[in-house]
């Protein structure tokens, strides 16, 4: 059993644009406690099995399309080996919802196949692989904070990060990222340099506040109850930092403690998920 770890991105701006579409970003990634998990087995042939409490979200979707299968077909052509295994899937991470849930899952895959099929593959190349997967696969299968830059897919090791807990609220709404892209208005940001660290988590608040997400006024314009999810944290007791991941709906808030998470997510609205835990 492999964990496929949900992402954060705890600061994300757009710098840039790319003659093909994609946009040019400087983010800061933190992993979380909250995960989905890929089990392997030896098999005649590829299947993919989907249980969990999240896995009815993905019900009616083209399983041809799943990126856990797209990882394993193009992992087996590169490598020249048979695509037989059978996959399983345990879904907790909302699905669109600006976690990368579906980067982490093909991350896992592509680890947990490399072991079943005796692939001697240099890290290099496993990297390009997981980048022509999507722009955030690399980051899942590095696992560690880091600050992405390029598409997403350039990463440096982030300065450490202050222990803090983190509360992560998803509305129920899914927001598709490429139209969160193109809904995006106003100028590119500069991208700021960054220091060696910081010292405790208000420094890393305070850092974060400027830096912000330059995907939230899309994200909103798309689905206005994230700026609900937003206030609503910002108004809880002990919040230190309030923001959006990704490309939402997911929102986060940042507290001193896991008690603190847990009393905030116990006041949000009943019909919200909610996940209080720890960036890992
Ligand atoms: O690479 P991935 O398939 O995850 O990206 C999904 C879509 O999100 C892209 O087709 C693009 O519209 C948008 N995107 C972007 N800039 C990025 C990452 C994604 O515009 N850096």
């Amino acid at each position: 059993m492999r964990p496929a770890r949900a992402k954060v991105n705890l600061w994300l701006n757009v710098v840039g644009r790319r003659a093909d579409g994609y946009h040019l970003l400087d983010s800061l990634i933190a992993f979380t406690d909250l995960a989905d998990e890929i089990e392997v087995a030896p098999a005649g042939d590829l299947s993919l099995e989907i249980v969990g409490p999240g896995a009815a979200a993905l019900d009616g979707d083209d399983a041809a399309d799943n990126l856990v299968l797209k990882a394993a077909r193009l992992l087996a052509g590169r490598a020249g080996v048979a695509p037989r295994a059978a996959l399983r899937l345990t879904k907790r991470i909302p699905v669109a919802a600006g976690l990368g849930g579906g980067s982490a899952d093909a991350a896992a895959t592509l680890r947990a196949l490399v072991d079943l099929w005796r692939i001697a593959m240099p890290e290099e190349e496993l990297f390009d692989l997981a980048a022509s997967l999507g722009a955030d696969v690399p980051m899942c299968l590095a696992g560690q904070p880091a600050v992405a830059t390029g598409i997403g897919e350039r990463l440096a090791p982030a300065p450490r990060l202050p222990d803090c807990a983190i509360l992560l609220v998803n509305p129920g709404v899914a927001l598709p990222t490429p139209a969160v892209f193109r809904a995006r208005s106003g100028d590119l940001s500069a991208g700021l340099p960054i220091g060696p660290g910081w010292s405790d988590l208000a420094a890393l608040a305070a850092d974060l506040a400027r830096r912000g997400n330059d995907l939230t006024a899309a994200a909103i314009s798309l689905q206005p109850v994230v700026a609900d999810v937003l206030d609503r944290l910002r108004s809880s007791d002990g919040i230190a930092h309030v923001a959006m991941s990704g490309s939402g709906a997911t929102c986060f808030g940042l507290y001193a403690s896991i008690e603190a998470a847990q009393r905030a997510a116990s006041h949000l609205p009943t019909a919200w998920w909610r996940h209080a835990g720890r960036l890992v």
